[in-house]
C-alpha cells in the first residue's frame, strides 16, 4: 500500500476519497492519509472520515513518497496546484479510474493524474493529457484527444473525435459534438449543445451554445 493524499476538501476532495476507496475494495492500493488545504486554520479539521492533515507548503516539504490527487474543481486552480508541488520529487500523480469505468484500455493513452469517478465510459483511441477530471455520467467518444487540467461534469458527452485543448470546462449534461475543438480555458455551460468550433476562451451558453 502507498500513501495518497487527496488536495483539497470540497464536495469533489469527498467524492475521490470515495474513488480510492473503491479502488481498495478492487484491489489494495492506496493508504489514504487525508486532506490537504491552503487554509492553515483548517488543519486538525476532519471532513468525513480523514483529517484534514497538512496545507500544501506542507506537502510541498514532505520527505516522505507519497501519491497526490488534485480534487480542484476548476481547471485553471489544478494547473496552478500542479505546477506548485511539481518541484517535489517525492510526489507522484497516479491516474485514479474507478473500477467500473469502462473503456478500451489498450487503445486510450493516459497521462498522469487523471481522475474518472464512478459512470465515467470512455470507449477507444483516446488520448488524454494529465489531470483531466471526468465526473459520473461523463462520456468520451473514439478518437477524442484532450489536452490537460479538463474537467467534464456529471453527465456532458464529448463525442467521437472531440478535442479538448488546457482548462476547458465542460458543464453538466452538456455535448460537444462530433469532430470540434474546443479553445484552452473555455467555460461550457451546464446543458449547452456546442456545434461549432470554440476558438476562443469565454463562457459557452445554451443550445446551440452560443458565448456570453
Ligand atoms: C455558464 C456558467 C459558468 C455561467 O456562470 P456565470 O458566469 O456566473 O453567469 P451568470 O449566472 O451570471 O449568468 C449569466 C447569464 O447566462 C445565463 N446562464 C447561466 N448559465 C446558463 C446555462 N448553463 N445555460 C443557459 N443560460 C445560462 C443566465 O441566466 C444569465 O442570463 P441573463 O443575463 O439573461 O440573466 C454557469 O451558469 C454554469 O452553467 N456552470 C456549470 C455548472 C456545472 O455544470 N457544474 C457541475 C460541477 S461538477
Amino acid at each position: 500500500m502507498n500513501d495518497l493524499v487527496i488536495v483539497g476538501h470540497g464536495g469533489l476532495a469527498k467524492e475521490v476519497a470515495f474513488l480510492v476507496e473503491e479502488i481498495n475494495r478492487q484491489q489494495p492500493a492506496w493508504r489514504l492519509l487525508g486532506f490537504i488545504t491552503d487554509r492553515p486554520d483548517c488543519v486538525g479539521q476532519r471532513q468525513g472520515d480523514y483529517p484534514i492533515m497538512d496545507t500544501d507548503e506542507g506537502l510541498l516539504r514532505r520527505t516522505q513518497d507519497c501519491a497526490v490527487a488534485v480534487a480542484i474543481g476548476q481547471p485553471a486552480a489544478l494547473r496552478v496546484v500542479h505546477e506548485r508541488l511539481r518541484p517535489n520529487p517525492r510526489l507522484s500523480f497516479p491516474n485514479l479510474i474507478h473500477p467500473d469505468v469502462s473503456g478500451d484500455w489498450a487503445r486510450i493513452q493516459l497521462g498522469a493524474g487523471n481522475i474518472a469517478l464512478n459512470g465515467a465510459t470512455f470507449t477507444t483511441a483516446i488520448r488524454l493529457g494529465s489531470f483531466n477530471q471526468f465526473n459520473p455520467g461523463a462520456t468520451v467518444s473514439h478518437d477524442c484527444v484532450l489536452g490537460s487540467y479538463n474537467l467534464v461534469s456529471p453527465g456532458a458527452n464529448l463525442c467521437g473525435a472531440v478535442a479538448l485543448e488546457d482548462e476547458v470546462f465542460v458543464g453538466a449534461g452538456a455535448v460537444v459534438m462530433q469532430g470540434l475543438r474546443v479553445a484552452r480555458g473555455a467555460v461550457i455551460g451546464a446543458g449547452a449543445v456546442v456545434v461549432r468550433e470554440i476558438t476562443e476562451a469565454g463562457t459557452y451558453v445554451g443550445v446551440p451554445a452560443r458565448k456570453l
